[in-house]
Formats: C-alpha cells, sequence, structure tokens
C-alpha cells in the first residue's frame, strides 16, 4: 500500500468535508474538475488581497509583485513540464484554447486541400472539433486511428496512417472517458521518423502521472489547471521553442505588441506574443501553487496510489451482476466508466447524488466513443489522490441501491 497519508491531505480540501442528503460526500467526479487545497484557494486570495495589479505593465510595487508571482508560475510550469525555457510557456485559458492555438497558428498556414489531419477515436471534442473545423475550411482530412473493444487505440495500421499528407497528429495522453493511457510516446517517435509533428493533449494525464516533454519529444502539449487542483479558466500550452518562433500571434492586443502604428504592429518575443490581452494572473499564479502541492506529495506517490484506488474499484464492480465496465484496457488511469443494464446513466448519477456519491453521468465530451460502444452514456467514476478506498465501498453501495431500486 502506498505511503499517502490521505487524512492530513483530505484536511487541505475543504469542500470534501459536507455532507450530501445526510451522507458524507465522496467527490468521484475529478476528471470533470478537482478539488482546490486551502494552498491554491490561498494563493489566489493573498494575491487579491496583496499583490493585485496587471503585470508587465507598471513600474509600481504591485505591479512588480504582481508580474514576479506571474512570471514565477510560468516558471513552476516549466519545470513541471521538464521544458527547456519559460520561452515554451504560453499561458491559455485550458487545453480546448491550447489546441485552438496551435490549430490556428501552426497548422492552418501550412495546410491544403487534401492533406491530413490525425487524430484517434478516443479523443475528447476539444482534440476533435478545432482540427474538423480546419480541415472543413480547406479541404483537407480528418483520418482516425481507430479504437478496439477493451478501450485502447488499434494501432495495427498506425504505421500506414502516417503518410507525406499527415500535416500533424494530435492525440490525448490518457483518455477523459475511459481512462485508457495511450503509448503517447512510441506513437510521437513514428510520427518524427516521417517528418511529422506531433500535439499530446495531456489534460487527463497531469493530475495522474509526471508529464516529460523532453522524454515525449513531443512538439505541442496541452493541459488544463482546473483538473490537476489549479482554479478554472487557467492552463497552459508548451511548444518547441523553434516552431512557436515561426508561427503567428493567433489573437491580436495588448501585451502581444511591442509597438503599435497604423502602417504595422511589431509583435513581442515568446511566449508573450501568444498572450494577447489582461490574462488570468490570478488562475497562473493558483496554477503555480497547484503544482507546489502536487510536489510535495510527489507525482510518482500519486500515480501510485491511484492505481490502488482504480485497481480496488475495478475489482468491486467486476464482482458485480448486471454492469459492465467501459474501458478495460491495460493501461489505465483514473476513470472508472460502466453502465448498469437497464438503468439509464442520467438515473445512476441522480440516485448516487442521493447517497452523496457524486460521479458524472453522460458521454463526457467524446460522443465518438459512445457511438462506438452503441451507448448514449455512461457512469464515469473518477478518482484522486484524496479519495478514499472507503469512498470507493460507497460507489459499491450506490451501485447496489440502483440495482435494488430498478429490480
Ligand atoms: N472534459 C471534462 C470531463 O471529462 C469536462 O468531464
Amino acid at each position: 500500500m502506498t505511503k499517502l497519508n490521505i487524512q492530513a491531505i483530505r484536511r487541505d480540501f475543504p469542500t470534501l468535508h459536507q455532507e450530501i442528503y445526510g451522507f458524507p460526500l465522496a467527490y468521484l467526479d475529478n476528471a470533470a474538475t478537482s478539488q482546490k487545497p486551502v494552498q491554491v484557494i490561498d494563493a489566489v486570495a493573498d494575491f487579491y488581497r496583496e499583490d493585485n495589479a496587471n503585470v508587465h505593465r507598471g513600474v509600481h510595487q504591485l505591479s512588480q509583485r504582481a508580474t514576479d508571482s506571474y512570471e514565477g508560475a510560468r516558471a513552476k510550469v516549466c519545470r513541471f513540464l521538464n521544458a527547456d525555457s519559460d520561452e515554451e510557456i504560453v499561458f491559455v485559458r485550458g487545453a480546448t484554447e491550447a489546441i485552438n492555438l496551435v490549430a490556428h497558428s501552426f497548422v492552418r498556414p501550412m495546410l491544403k486541400a487534401g492533406d491530413e489531419v490525425l487524430i484517434s477515436h478516443i479523443e475528447h471534442h476539444a482534440n476533435i472539433v478545432p482540427w474538423q473545423m480546419l480541415c472543413d475550411q480547406v479541404g483537407a482530412k480528418l483520418v482516425v486511428i481507430p479504437m478496439t473493444e477493451s478501450g485502447e487505440l488499434d494501432l495495427s495500421g498506425f504505421d500506414d496512417l502516417l503518410t507525406s499528407k499527415t500535416k500533424i497528429m494530435a492525440v490525448g495522453q490518457v483518455s477523459n472517458a475511459l481512462g485508457t493511457v495511450n503509448p503517447v510516446k512510441m506513437m510521437t517517435e513514428k510520427a518524427h521518423a516521417k517528418g511529422i509533428p506531433v500535439l499530446i493533449d495531456g489534460a487527463q494525464a497531469v493530475p495522474h502521472m509526471p508529464a516529460d516533454v523532453k522524454d515525449l519529444d513531443c512538439d505541442f502539449y496541452v493541459f488544463s489547471g482546473h483538473k490537476m487542483f489549479a482554479p478554472t479558466g487557467i492552463g497552459a500550452l508548451y511548444g518547441k521553442q523553434a516552431l512557436l518562433d515561426e508561427m503567428a500571434p493567433w489573437q491580436g492586443g495588448g501585451d502581444m505588441i511591442l509597438s503599435v502604428s497604423f502602417e504595422k504592429t511589431q509583435y513581442n518575443a515568446l511566449p508573450y506574443k501568444f498572450e494577447a490581452g489582461t490574462p488570468n494572473i490570478s488562475g497562473a499564479i493558483g496554477l503555480g501553487a497547484a503544482i507546489d502541492y502536487m510536489q510535495s506529495i510527489g507525482i510518482e506517490a500519486i500515480a501510485s496510489y491511484e492505481h490502488e484506488l482504480l485497481s480496488y474499484a475495478t475489482e468491486r464492480v467486476n464482482k458485480l451482476d448486471g454492469i459492465r465496465v467501459i474501458g478495460t484496457a491495460e493501461h489505465k488511469a483514473s476513470v472508472l466508466s460502466f453502465v448498469i443494464e437497464g438503468v439509464h446513466p442520467h438515473d445512476v448519477g441522480t440516485i448516487f447524488d442521493q447517497q452523496g456519491v457524486a460521479i458524472r453521468a453522460g458521454h463526457h465530451c467524446a460522443q465518438p466513443v459512445m457511438q462506438f460502444f452503441g451507448i448514449p452514456a455512461t457512469a464515469r467514476a473518477s478518482f484522486a489522490f484524496y479519495n478514499t478506498m472507503e469512498e470507493v465501498d460507497a460507489l459499491v453501495d450506490s451501485i447496489s441501491k440502483v440495482q435494488e431500486l430498478f429490480a
């Protein structure tokens, strides 16, 4: 059993300590968004209490302190991802905005009719729709790596999908709907061998496992803060400096300029070239605090403990009759998706809620995955390191309750 002091950790998360319909809350909806520790809440509140000012714009003390904290957070993201320099880290609203930025600034200028964009069947909508929109604009083709019944990528024909027409491969590291951990390092190597740039969507990976852009050697890596204990509305795009340097800005406005006249605008250096307008300063500071918090626990220890939670939950659920686990990949992280025979997942979610168990019921922004399995939705429990084995037991008790009610 991994040695984490879960009770001490839980004391850092105020929202966890409440009753729902008289039951202790079991928050198992971490893939939708995670709870925030006091260290993050305080970092955000302290910024507004003590330092609030705009960044990169003032000579006064508050602005300098705000700038130092904001840029300090960027340095933390850089180390967290094992990137080479802060210039490779662009603050964005989240993974979705980062993918749209790469689609518009990197891929759009080189995409022609007949070209291809390669994604997979188990992507989140955020890693499908921006590419689809782009392909529609120029008459390019969206090519999809197929999946298997276990929810893994079917890579049997992968080499043939990487062609001279492929302008980018964009794949998720971990599936939010199924929990599948994809072999993105090997896939990146193969894409690079054919000169194809790679974007990895790490939104569902960063809360659960180390993220190392040097080891993955990806060209772009994107993630959202809110799934890793940071505030909503903040995330980061990592891009290799040589690529970001070549890319044109996506949005125009303040902070991304060096000088403006009606004849010509000279753009700012990296990463500011991509940060138009006043950024989410407090969000970035909160993200920095979330990184500190995760690192103080140890990301390897988090991964190992969550693996125990998921194994225990899977083992208990597999012993039940009348329940089908959706997504049985060999390598999984944090997610247990399932359907209960004869009960719509939304009813499952509502009855669970009445037992204090918070899960997500729906298509999880991954409708093609649902279409593959021929179901409209699943019930999804998703774990974080502050969850306990007792909460897994509460989940299993809630399944029994649903089955009793629908017997
Ligand atoms: N993408 C989020 C989820 O998986 C919202 O629930």
